[in-house]
């Protein structure tokens, strides 16, 4: 797997969602360039998997436009993957013939596979099922798969959230090491906002179906948790919280 993947940019055009009469996101406008690392937090129900879904082709919205470099999003495409919270392995395939069915149509080959799984650190664990492996392993080989294709977009919904403390920071530093080789855009959705401190060159927070907070971590890399650092993370929860506040609701400081 060469380095010749790289970052495509998303514009994102008043794009809309409703489901009947709900309104689940309006009047969103992105701009997001080629190879930047973006960081989506917000409340629970706030709309950020309907708008990863957007992203992906997985929903029209129902108003405004998406696109990539510069075609529109119309459905699912080749140079976009997507991670979720759990790894969604097939589990009668062993982990390398799951990578496979990342690779590119035509470009098919084991060898790939096998790359993918070096990537991640899994290469010596090819052979075996998705059964005998831990949640993390698991996610790294769905990692592998989502590499495997060479995106220009990686998509990731929570992909953390169900890994202990340690392995989740294993796992961002895996993430973030993979981004800055291939030089993909990507898109996190996550609810930890250290998390999304840690990794983002971006954090946009969405409130009530619109961007309540779009803004620049201008720290270097790779992150240190210093006062900088928790300057951020602060400056982020401050602005989630204080919604909180209004509506008069039991603040907690995991969002
Ligand atoms: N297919 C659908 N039909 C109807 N309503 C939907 C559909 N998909 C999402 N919604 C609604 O849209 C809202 C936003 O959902 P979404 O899954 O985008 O939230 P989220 O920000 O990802 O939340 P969480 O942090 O809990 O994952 C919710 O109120 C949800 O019920
Ligand atoms: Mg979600």
């Amino acid at each position: 797997m060469g380095n010749h993947s790289s970052g495509a940019r998303l514009l994102i055009e008043e794009a809309g969602k409703r489901f009947g009469d709900k309104i689940v996101l309006e009047g969103v406008k992105l701009d997001i360039p080629a190879g930047q690392f973006v960081a989506i937090v917000g409340r629970s129900g706030c709309g950020k998997s309907t708008l990863l879904r957007l992203i992906a082709g997985l929903e029209e919205p129902t108003q405004g436009r998406l696109a990539l470099d510069d075609s529109e999003i119309n459905g699912i495409r080749e140079d976009t993957r997507m991670l979720f919270q759990d790894a969604r392995l097939l589990p009668w395939k062993r982990c390398v013939d799951n990578v496979k069915i990342g690779v590119k149509s035509g470009s098919g080959d084991k060898e790939k596979a096998l790359e993918a799984m070096g990537l991640v650190g899994l290469r010596d664990r090819a052979k075996e099922w998705p059964g005998v492996l831990s949640g993390g392993q698991r996610q790294r080989v769905a990692l592998a798969r989502a590499l495997v294709g060479e995106p220009r977009l990686l998509l990731l919904d929570e992909p953390l959230g169900a890994l202990d403390a340690l392995t989740r920071i294993d796992m961002q530093q895996l993430i973030e090491e993979l981004w800055a080789k291939q030089q993909f855009t990507a898109v996190l959705v996550t609810h930890d906002v250290s998390e999304a401190v840690a990794l983002a060159d971006r954090v946009i927070l969405i409130e009530n179906g619109h961007i309540a907070l779009d803004l620049m971590i201008t720290l270097d890399r790779p992150r240190e948790r210093d006062n900088d650092f928790v300057h951020f993370e602060k400056l982020i929860l401050d602005r989630i919280l204080e919604r909180g506040k209004h509506e008069q609701r039991v603040v907690s400081y995991s969002i």
